[in-house]
């Protein structure tokens, strides 16, 4: 088995205080790391586990989880090879760690990424809050999401994001058998406190 530190991904763990609730996998946005969603995490979901790993992609310096062309246009090869890079990462940490499997919780560049595994790995996630996020591929394979629950929330003045891309994104993933809740919240692509009041409550129901 491996160990914790021989883990494919830095990361911070932070072990449950509720352990009856899923662990959560937090992926920061472009820039971030494994530091910044954890306070997020810890008032959406207060004592579930919460694993944080930091994207393995540099942009100018910043970390990401897959590679871009443009803003908005992805290089789908590498979002393919990063999406299964971090299924297997969840893996070996559920092992290491000793977890179900978590609910992501994914912020722009995250949010793509954990739509990505939910579309090429689906046995890696057991739910996800998709915080702005985009169609991750243009030609997603055939997958069955058994009902997983899945949040979308987008912002209606999100200028990385059209209002289409979004929809599609929600059709896609209801498409393929996922429970979606996709709402659009007066924001751009930064986070608001309807953002967190709104996850918070959709935490609650798990
Ligand atoms: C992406 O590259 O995933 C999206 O453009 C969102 C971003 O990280 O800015």
């Amino acid at each position: 088995m491996i160990s914790t530190t021989e883990l494919s991904h830095p990361h911070r763990y932070v072990p449950a205080t509720a352990p009856d609730k899923s662990p959560i996998l937090l992926l920061h946005g472009t820039g971030g790391d494994e530091n910044d969603l954890v306070p997020l995490g810890q008032t959406v979901a207060p004592g579930a586990a919460l694993l944080s790993p930091r994207g393995k992609v540099l942009e100018g310096g910043m970390p990401r989880f897959f590679r871009r062309l443009a803003e908005g246009i992805f290089d789908e090869q590498d979002v393919r090879r990063r999406a299964n890079e971090l299924a297997d990462f969840v893996h070996d940490a559920r092992n290491a760690y000793g977890l179900t499997a978590p609910i992501a919780l994914g912020f722009s560049n995250g949010a793509n990424i954990a739509a990505a595994v939910l579309l090429l790995r689906p046995e890696a996630l057991a739910g996800s809050v998709l915080l702005r996020a985009m169609v991750p591929l243009m030609d997603p394979p055939q997958v069955d999401l058994h009902d997983k629950p899945i949040l979308i929330l987008s912002g209606s003045d999100d200028s990385i994001i059209p209002a289409e891309n979004a929809a599609r994104l929600e059709s896609i993933l209801k498409d393929a058998g996922g429970a979606v809740d996709h709402r659009t919240l007066p924001a751009g692509h930064g986070l608001t406190q309807a953002d967190v009041t709104i996850a918070k409550a959709w935490f609650a129901q798990r």
